[in-house]
């Protein structure tokens, strides 16, 4: 029985650091953990340009920790040829992320339609730069449960087909549609999984009880997906990697009657994966999916600092004191049986 991992540390390729004192007291969270993250663009004002990208990436960077902000632009109508041309000269932006108008927390200046966008494409095709996607349609007469397969039938599979060459990172997928999309689409296809969609169901959610801190969007779906999502992180499949879609909201905001949708996962998160991998005799794959695979997508060089994971039992803190309200953490007061401890290099 393993009861010590050391692994190279970890990347994030899908985090939201949100801005301001938020920021500041996340991002501590996850820059012990990580060394890099994918950081999301859905800012209440969103980062639809390369200098508002750099300005964010000064902001995070003005913390002084040794960690990489891999930022990205918010795809809008508005985004021109010359803003993808700048952001791929400016070695800061690594992808473009696609929201569908409204489907999530800051979508609202999202794209409404994909068809107008293929222009976009083919210029990020060209240069080589990743498209991140939020796969979900956002249409109220089709059932929040099949949004992510809809998208896959009516987008998806157009933007694959008529951009080949265009590295497509389908996002926090939580269905075995979207599983069996990946691995039957090209290498240029890959996708990010975070812990709640490989451990959760949607009895989670919503048996014995509304769970408001397992809501997040894409909405967690019946065990069968579960399965699938959880076999795809643990199978070894390069396609398949890290991206723990950690999305802070305030207790008060997810505890209210109009909940806000989002976990927060960064506090523990390479500690439920470890988890997730140990329960499920993987541990051996958890290094290439947390450190290797995404790299490898996103063409950036392997992380040589290192991290050990403990194998010993912790209760995840049932709030964390923020200002004057709170932010619980995904799993609170819950048992995981994997911690982090720092290496001194
Ligand atoms: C994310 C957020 O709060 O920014 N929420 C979520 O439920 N995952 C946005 C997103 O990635 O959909
Ligand atoms: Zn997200």
């Amino acid at each position: 029985m393993t009861n010590e991992l050391i692994i190279n540390k970890p990347d994030d390729m899908h985090l939201h650091l949100r801005e301001g004192e938020l920021l500041s007291f996340v991002l501590k969270d996850t820059v012990r953990q990580f060394a890099r993250a994918i950081i999301m663009p859905n800012l209440k004002v969103p980062v639809t340009t390369v200098d508002l990208a750099r300005r964010y990436f000064e902001e995070i960077n003005g913390h002084g920790y040794d960690f990489q902000p891999l930022m990205t632009l918010y795809l809008t109508d508005r985004l021109s040829k010359e803003e993808i041309r700048k952001a791929k000269e400016s070695k800061l932006i690594h992808g473009v992320k696609l929201y569908p108008a409204g489907v999530t927390t800051n979508s609202q200046e999202g794209i409404a339609s994909v068809d107008s966008c293929f222009k976009i494409f083919e210029e990020m095709e060209k240069n080589n730069l990743p498209l991140l996607i939020h796969g979900e349609v956002n249409d109220h007469l089709v059932d929040i449960f099949d949004r992510e397969k809809i998208f896959i039938e009516k987008y998806l599979i157009k933007i694959c087909q008529n951009f080949p060459s265009l590295r497509v990172v389908f996002e926090h997928i939580s269905t075995k549609d979207a599983v069996d999309f990946v691995i039957e689409s090209s290498k240029n296809v890959a996708a990010t999984i975070t812990p709640q969609h490989a451990m959760l169901s949607r009895n989670d959610l919503l048996s014995g009880g509304i769970k408001p801190h397992n809501y997040c969007l894409p909405i967690l779906k019946r065990e069968k997906h579960q399965k699938a999502i959880l076999q795809a992180a643990i199978s070894g499949n390069p396609k398949f990697f890290l991206g723990s879609d950690s999305a802070p909201h305030l207790t008060s905001q997810k505890q209210s009657a109009c909940g806000c949708a989002g976990v927060y996962s960064a506090r523990t998160a390479i500690e439920l994966y470890a988890d997730i991998f140990d329960k499920n005799n993987a541990l051996d794959k958890l290094a290439n999916f947390s450190n290797k695979f995404g790299a490898d997508f996103y063409s950036l060089p392997h992380n040589e600092s290192k991290i050990k994971l403990i194998k010993s039992n912790y209760v995840i803190p049932n709030e964390l004191l923020f200002k004057d309200d709170k932010i619980t953490p995904f799993l609170a007061g819950q048992t995981i049986h994997w911690q982090f401890s720092e290496i001194s290099q």
